[in-house]
């Protein structure tokens, strides 16, 4: 028999607390019919600090000195991590395409190339473009950074590690496939060409003093992440991704997603096979705190 898991109750005015310390922290929103995932999710937790309730807990999460550890530990429960290789082709398309052919150009002078994936979890989004830009032999010897980050460790250890099963490649082409992993039972392990481009770092994208030290970026990608995050953290993460792409950069962002109602700072560029969010060439760096009407609804709309 097995023992059912015991789950501590969640009042209402808690899990307010509870969430919106969570939403500060990371940006990600618990709407009130997340309660019960809450509830489930965390009560084991609960117990094993040996606490009596989710307020006891709460107060942990504000004062203990090991807070950090612990929203660490709530991130990884509850966050979603799913990706894989290829994910929406089109934008790849054009990113293939039409924009590493543009930076070819525009970047011949220094040859070199920064691409941000933001919200990277296993890495097969950083390593995705590493082989779209080895498949252009025209950037050889150029000097190639793609930088994947994400706010969970535990996803870094595998994005690092860069060994995978079947089900990260469900729209892969054999090809790829075949060039860049080594096969070794049921496993699928990165080769050395591709992984030698990308590194990752663990980075909160609400965290905008770690942010400046990622520096300036051709191209960022931030596909499937920010649906999870309430308007004014996708504010914040959206000023932050203006700051740090170069003038006319490109922001890529997943196709459920849009920048709509959150920022008029960039254009949006029509490519072949999909559109693009563009930082316009000259635009000046804009502050949040002193405010813009750029960012809609900023400090100071
Ligand atoms: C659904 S995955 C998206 C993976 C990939 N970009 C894709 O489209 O396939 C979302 C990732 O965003 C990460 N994430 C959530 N909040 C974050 C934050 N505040 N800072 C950095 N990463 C975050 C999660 O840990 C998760 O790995």
């Amino acid at each position: 028999m097995f023992e059912t898991e015991k789950i501590i109750p969640l009042t209402d005015d808690v899990f307010r607390l509870l969430r919106d310390s969570i939403k500060d922290y990371c940006g990600i929103y618990f709407d009130d019919n997340s309660k019960y995932l809450l509830e489930k999710r965390l009560s084991k937790r609960v117990r094993s600090h040996s606490l009596e309730d989710f307020r006891d807990y709460y107060r942990l999460l504000l004062y203990d000195k090991k807070k950090g550890e612990e929203f660490a530990f709530i991130v990884d429960v509850l966050t979603v991590n799913e990706t894989y290789f290829f994910r929406e082709m089109n934008q790849l398309r054009t990113l293939s395409e039409e924009i590493l052919p543009e930076l070819k150009d525009k970047n011949r002078g220094a040859r070199k190339i920064r691409i941000w994936s933001a919200g990277c979890s296993t890495g097969e989004e950083p390593y995705t473009i590493a082989m779209l830009i080895l498949e252009h032999g025209y950037f050889l010897g150029w000097d190639i950074e793609i930088l994947g980050s994400d706010i969970n460790q535990r996803v870094l250890q595998y994005a690092r590690r860069g060994v995978y099963r079947k089900n990260s490649f469900r729209t892969t082409d054999e090809y790829f496939m075949k060039k860049y992993f080594t096969k070794e039972d049921n496993l699928y392990i990165i080769n050395d060409n591709a992984k030698r481009f990308v590194n990752f770092s663990c980075l909160n994208l609400l965290d905008p003093f770690k942010i400046k030290f990622v520096g300036n970026m051709d191209v960022i990608l931030c596909r499937n992440v920010l649906i999870y995050f309430d308007l004014d953290s996708r504010k914040k993460v959206i000023h932050s991704f203006h700051e740090r792409l170069v003038d006319g950069g490109y922001l890529l962002m997943g196709h459920a997603e849009s920048i709509m109602n959150i920022s008029t700072a960039f254009t949006l560029k029509h490519f072949k096979n999909d559109m693009v969010y563009q930082k316009p060439q000259g635009t000046a760096a804009i502050s949040l705190s002193e405010n813009s009407a750029k960012f809609v609804g900023g400090n100071k709309v």
